[in-house]
């Protein structure tokens, strides 16, 4: 075991860990940040996606060793900025929210793809979630909630 120091949503972090162990599972097991998802759990389906430092990573390939002294914001980090809040409100009113389990993914890729090109064309969009799985195909809704919450300035 290891004690393990890093930055999570703005606050400091120490636990004692396995390095080998996986980011994804400190943050639900250890943290209590269910709002990061496992779903394939081999970096195919984004839905474990939180931003370290400030760059859009799949949590279940990323090993705690690759976490210390780093800054961690999940999905309850980024709710609480505005830039989430029109993203939200966008999802909401496309109805782009179906199961709730893919959705923080793909809110966070949503996020990180606005970051950098914030008026993306419809092919950046898809390209930007292209790492995100939906299965239950709610792709275009979820498109088109990318592409409202693009019309509104996001803030740096
Ligand atoms: S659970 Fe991490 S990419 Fe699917
Ligand atoms: S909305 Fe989550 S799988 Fe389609």
């Amino acid at each position: 075991m290891t004690q393990v120091t890093f930055t999570l949503n703005s606050e400091t972090v120490s636990l004692e860990t396995t390095l080998s162990r996986r980011l994804l599972d400190v943050l639900r097991e250890d943290l209590g940040l269910t709002g990061t998802k496992e779903g394939c759990g081999e970096g195919e389906c984004g839905a474990c996606q939180v931003y370290l430092d400030g760059a859009l990573v799949n949590s279940c390939m990323v090993p705690m060793a690759n976490v210390m002294g780093r800054e961690v914001v999940t999905i309850e980090g980024f709710s609480q900025t505005a830039d989430y809040a029109k993203i939200e409100s966008a999802y909401m009113e496309e109805g782009a929210v179906q199961c709730g389990y893919c959705i923080p993914g793909m809110v966070m890729a949503t996020g990180a793809l606005l970051k950098t090109n914030p008026h993306p064309t419809l092919s950046e969009i898809k390209d930007g979630l292209s790492g995100n799985i939906c299965r239950c195909t709610g792709y275009q809704t979820i498109f088109k909630a990318v592409q409202r919450a693009a019309t509104e300035e996001v803030d740096e």
